[in-house]
Formats: C-alpha cells, sequence, structure tokens
C-alpha cells in the first residue's frame, strides 16, 4: 500500500518523496519482525570473531555450506545454518540478526535483531575461562542496554518499547558451557564450584538466570523462548574421551542436564505468572536432539555419534574442527558437525520443530503462535 502511494506521487518534490520512502521502509522493518539472540556457540553468528580467545569458528571448513556467505566461515559453529538463523528466516525476518560486535551493527540493521551470543560463553561469570575471552550472560544483557538505546534513538522512545514488547524476540540458548566448561572442568574452575554440589550449582545457575532474564525483561523484552540443555553426554566429544561405544552416552552431563532442566521447566512457570505481558516458551532441545540421536536412521542420518569434522578418536571427537580436520563426504548425513555442535540438518529439523511443534517440543506455545501473538 505504501509503495503505491509513493508511485503516484512521484510528481510532488523530491524531498517530500524522499521523506515518505523513507517512512515506508522504516515501517517495513519494523512490521517484519526481528530476534534478539542471546546464548553460546550453538547460535553464536560472528561475536568470538572480535574477541582474542581461545574459542573461534571463522576458520575454514566451518560454514561450508553458508550460503549468504558462500561457503566461507562467518564465526558460525557449523556448517550452515545456526537454528537461530534458520527460525528468524523461517518467521519472515529479511535479514539473519547480526553479531553485536560487528561494525556493521548499527542503524537500521539492528531492527532486524542483534546476536549477542559468543563461544564458550555461559549464565555464569567463570563459565569457559579456559577460552580465555567470551561474552557471558550478564555481558550479553550489558551489551542488548546499548542496542535498547540505540532502538530508542532510531524510533523515539514510544515506538522502541512497542517495537520490542510485540515484534521482538527474545532467544536464549545457553547451559551447556555451565557444565561442560565449568562444572564438569573442576580443576580449572574457581575453587568454590569444587566444593558444590550439583543441587547447590544448579541453583546458583537458575537464581543467575531469573536476574538475567528479569533483567532483560526490565528493557522491554515480552517474547521470550529459553532452550533447555541437550544430551551434553552424547556429543562426538564425551563419546570419544570416554570411549563409549555408538549408541552408548556418558551419564553424568545427562543427569545434570536433565535436573537443570527440570528446574529450568519450574522457572518459565513462574516468570509466565509474575512478569506481566510476559511469556516464556519453553524449547525441550533436550528431547529433540535426543530423538535426533536415537532416531537418526528415521530421519535419514548416516551416524549420530561420530563428528563429520574433527580429529581423534572412533568419533572424530577429540581435535575441534579446522582446516587440518578431516570432513566427511556427505554433511547431510551426520547429526553433529563437528564434537559439540549439531550439524545445519540437524538445526533444520530442530528448528522447524520449534516453530510449528507440539507442546511436548515447545510450551505453552510454539514459535509461530509467539510471533503472532
Ligand atoms: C559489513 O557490510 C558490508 C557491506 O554490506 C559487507 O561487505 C561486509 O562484509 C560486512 N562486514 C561484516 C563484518 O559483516
Ligand atoms: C558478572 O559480571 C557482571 C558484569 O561484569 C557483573 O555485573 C555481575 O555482578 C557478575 N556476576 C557475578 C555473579 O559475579
Ligand atoms: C541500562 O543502562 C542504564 C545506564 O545507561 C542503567 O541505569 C540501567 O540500570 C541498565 N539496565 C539494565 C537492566 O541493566
Amino acid at each position: 500500500m505504501a509503495m503505491n502511494f509513493v508511485n503516484s506521487i512521484s510528481v510532488v518534490s523530491t524531498y517530500l518523496l524522499f521523506f515518505i520512502s523513507i517512512s515506508s521502509v522504516c515501517r517495513a522493518d519494523e512490521t517484519s519482525g526481528s530476534s534478539f539472540i542471546f546464548g553460546d556457540s550453538l547460535v553464536d553468528a560472528g561475536n568470538n570473531n572480535y574477541l582474542s580467545t581461545l574459542s573461534k569458528a571463522n576458520i575454514q571448513p566451518n560454514g561450508i555450506d553458508f550460503k549468504a556467505s558462500r561457503g566461507n566461515p562467518t564465526g558460525r559453529y557449523t556448517n550452515g545454518r545456526t537454528i537461530g538463523d534458520i527460525v528468524g528466516e523461517e518467521l519472515g525476518q529479511p535479514s539473519y540478526a547480526i553479531p553485536f560486535l560487528s561494525p556493521n551493527a548499527t542503524g537500521k540493521a539492528i531492527l532486524n535483531g542483534v546476536n549477542y551470543a559468543s563461544g564458550g560463553g555461559g549464565i555464569m561469570n567463570e563459565t569457559g575461562k579456559i577460552f580465555v575471552n567470551r561474552l557471558s550472560m550478564d555481558i550479553q544483557i550489558d551489551y542488548f542496554n546499548i542496542t535498547r538505546k540505540q532502538l530508542d534513538g532510531l524510533l523515539g522512545s514510544s515506538k522502541a518499547r512497542e517495537f520490542l514488547m510485540k515484534k521482538a524476540i527474545f532467544s536464549i540458548t545457553v547451559g551447556s558451557n555451565d557444565f561442560l566448561n565449568n562444572y564438569l572442568l573442576p580443576v580449572l574452575s574457581v575453587g568454590e564450584r569444587i566444593s558444590e554440589n550439583p543441587n547447590a550449582f544448579i541453583n546458583h545457575l537458575i537464581t543467575n538466570l531469573r536476574g538475567q532474564l528479569t533483567r532483560l525483561y526490565n528493557l522491554d523484552a515480552r517474547k521470550f523462548v529459553v532452550g533447555n540443555v541437550g544430551p551434553i553426554g552424547c556429543i562426538p566429544y564425551q563419546k570419544t574421551i570416554n570411549q563409549l561405544n555408538q549408541d552408548q552416552c556418558v551419564e553424568l552431563p545427562n543427569k545434570l542436564a536433565l535436573q537443570y532442566n527440570g528446574r529450568l521447566k519450574d522457572l518459565l512457570t513462574e516468570l509466565n505468572e509474575n512478569l506481566p505481558g510476559a511469556k516464556f516458551v519453553l524449547a525441550n532441545v533436550y528431547d529433540l536432539v535426543m530423538g535426533l540421536i536415537i532416531n537418526y536412521a528415521k530421519y535419514g542420518f548416516k551416524t549420530s555419534s561420530a563428528a563429520c569434522c574433527g580429529n581423534g578418536g572412533q568419533f572424530s571427537g577429540i581435535i575441534p574442527c579446522g582446516p587440518t580436520s578431516t570432513m566427511c563426504k556427505d554433511r547431510s548425513k551426520y547429526v553433529f558437525w563437528d564434537p559439540y555442535h549439531p550439524s545445519e540438518a540437524a538445526n533444520l529439523i530442530i528448528a522447524k520443530q520449534l516453530i510449528d511443534g507440539d507442546t511436548k517440543i515447545i510450551s505453552p506455545i510454539n514459535l509461530r503462535q509467539l510471533r503472532d501473538l
């Protein structure tokens, strides 16, 4: 409509035309919806490229199937799109949420969403210390607070508020590193964690996450999707270092994940009751990924135990994916791209379930319903 209107008044002064086209472009961006993405390497789209860190994915062959970069690495920890990319695309966003640390994350580009996720990051500040640098959740939210002010500048404060409350989906994919690169690495984690029992550690995680989600709410976030922790005892890295068989998983990491996931479910129920106008949706990543791992053949995969790209041991699970790694022939036949992360083929199945799946997978509503609220 706006476009026809602009076309039909081509006789008016160029100044007026310019003004009208700018405002119609702005309107298009505001109505198409956007995602603000928080979390770890499962959804990092390039923030770690700008950090001096040992957790990097901007090396080949990562990104080999990522069309937007013509197969060049972007900092995504997979061969193609992340779950966050696919969800954004399917829900109608015109472009991928831009990494906050990218110099391009300025001006109107941020109306399509911003990605704050960082490989190695976690709920706790100390998580991922072995990588030297990474953005923990608290810092990611500090950065969103900067974006929040930029949105006020772009749209004016009342429209910015409405945009965030109605058009923006806040996704949080975090927690795996708090176990893999913190709690389960007692030697490298801070002293106090060593003596904590699982219950106390998980209490800590939930308390911090409650504070973090509430901070986002106070910055006008209303539509949330929070992923639970996947079966981290079944990733090629864990299976390789523990010398398991194909169909075995390491018990303790999975047990911790399930314990945390139960508490996360309660937390989101509590927040749905206590924060007026907010909708917190739980993404059951654990069951989704476990389903792919067990029923891999049914989904057309050749294996769910070996990494496509990696080296070392029976499942190529010790040395991360990089230029010297071996890589599988058919990347669409592997559930895992590397020792830690799902392939694009797996991400596609997961994302589609989150968008249109039922309450066993995504509850109380799915992402399409969340967008349309
Ligand atoms: C920034 O945008 C320019 C122009 O679209 C593009 O060529 C460049 O690759 C982008 N840089 C990053 C780091 O994304
Ligand atoms: C984590 O770091 C942030 C930002 O540096 C700080 O504000 C916060 O208090 C820290 N949290 C904990 C639990 O130490
Ligand atoms: C956002 O930043 C402002 C300072 O610019 C600060 O007063 C406010 O507490 C911050 N909000 C959150 C939720 O961190």
